[in-house]
């Protein structure tokens, strides 16, 4: 993106669970020259953080300090953005916001640079959401068989990691892990019951018709990246004790019939996704193997077992939260804008 022109960059939130990844994805992005200001709560101040051969001190959040600074990568949640990003904004830098808070808003772009990176065409300053980490990882490989079959339905049941909940959600469910083999009483902090060597089957507030917001953000973000405000989207979004990367079972009823040679081929076409045609338990993605990557791994795609061609396709999709569904995201949007144009 950048010719050697210098562009300021701050990452609010430096010090959280996508914020590190953040400063580690933002090390190797094509953006060569890079002046770094780094923001967290009072907690973190006075903390180094290294990047690029170069010691960095996290400084307490200050409106006034974000004056000149071309783009701001933002993770340190909801409320804190509803109250910040829009003045950050009108201070003229592009808050790339990785909160739900302005993602549904009309006149903010939700990107991802796979399936709709011609709104960033032109850019010059406002706010950028980037969507939710179990969206992210679906609609790119989602949106590689709607272009070649058309997607009629898609069905999702999400196994999502801690980390999806920051530091926090990491520290619970290392503390219960160790609690459980002590015989020591669980008690729940972060989330309403124990998610160490359990299942909980609703992620996010849940509302008075049955669904939570997560299977909320994951309908209505898909609808928005892919600019099908009527696709037919049913979610089913549960928190599983793993520390990294989210796994989603994912099913869609297509236009177009396909075999599963056709709709491999189309999804090892996608860019940012890694099919595998494993049959061996052994050589399946895993949370534990996929972990810091920055790809989207999708494997066990399948036509229903009694018919070589038909309109339902599964799949199986891993991907690292904290990397392709916040930090990965957010700095390839980054990267695809122009600051060095004229
Ligand atoms: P801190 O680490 O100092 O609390 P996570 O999602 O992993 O919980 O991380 C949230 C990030 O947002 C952390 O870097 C956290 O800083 C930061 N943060 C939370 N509240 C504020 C605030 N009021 N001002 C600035 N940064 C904040």
């Amino acid at each position: 993106m950048s010719n050697g022109k210098l562009v300021k960059v701050a990452i609010v939130g430096a010090t959280g669970a996508v914020g590190r990844e953040m400063l580690a994805d933002l090390e190797s992005s094509p953006i060569k020259n890079i002046q770094l200001f780094l923001f967290a709560s009072p907690r973190s101040a006075g903390e180094i953080l290294n990047f690029r051969d170069k010691n960095y001190e996290v400084k307490v959040f200050n409106l006034e300090q974000m004056r000149g600074i071309d783009a701001c990568l933002m993770s340190a949640g909801g409320a804190f953005s509803r109250q910040y990003s829009k003045a950050i904004a009108d201070q003229g830098t592009t808050v790339i916001d990785n909160s739900s808070a302005w993602r549904m808003n009309e006149s903010v772009p939700l990107v991802v640079p796979e399936v709709n990176s011609e709104l960033l065409k032109q850019w010059k300053a406002g706010i950028i959401a980037n969507p939710n980490c179990s969206t992210i990882q679906m609609v790119v490989p989602i949106y590689a068989l709607h272009k070649s079959f058309e997607l009629d339905l898609v069905q999702v049941a999400t196994y999502q990691s801690v980390s999806g909940t920051g530091q926090k959600g990491i520290q619970e469910l290392a503390s219960q892990v160790e609690g459980h083999f002590k015989y020591a009483d669980l008690v729940p902090k972060v989330y309403a019951q124990p998610i160490a060597f359990n299942v909980l089957s609703a992620i996010d507030t849940l509302d008075q018709i049955g669904h939570c917001f997560e299977e909320e953000k994951m309908v209505r973000e898909t609808r928005k990246i892919m600019n099908l405000p009527h696709l037919e989207i049913l979610a089913t979004t549960a928190r599983v004790p793993s520390f990294h990367c989210h796994c989603e079972a994912v099913t869609v009823r297509l236009k177009k019939s396909v075999t599963r040679n056709e709709a491999i081929a189309v999804l090892k076409k996608q860019s940012g996704v890694i099919v595998s045609e494993e049959n061996d338990h052994a050589k399946l993605p895993t949370p534990r193997t996929v972990v810091g990557r920055p790809e989207i791994f999708v494997s066990r795609v399948r036509t229903p077992f009694d018919q070589e061609r038909s309109n339902w396709l599964q799949f199986w999709v891993v991907a690292d939260n904290l990397k392709k569904g916040a930090a990965t995201n957010a700095v390839q949007i980054l990267s695809q804008i122009g600051y060095d144009r004229d």
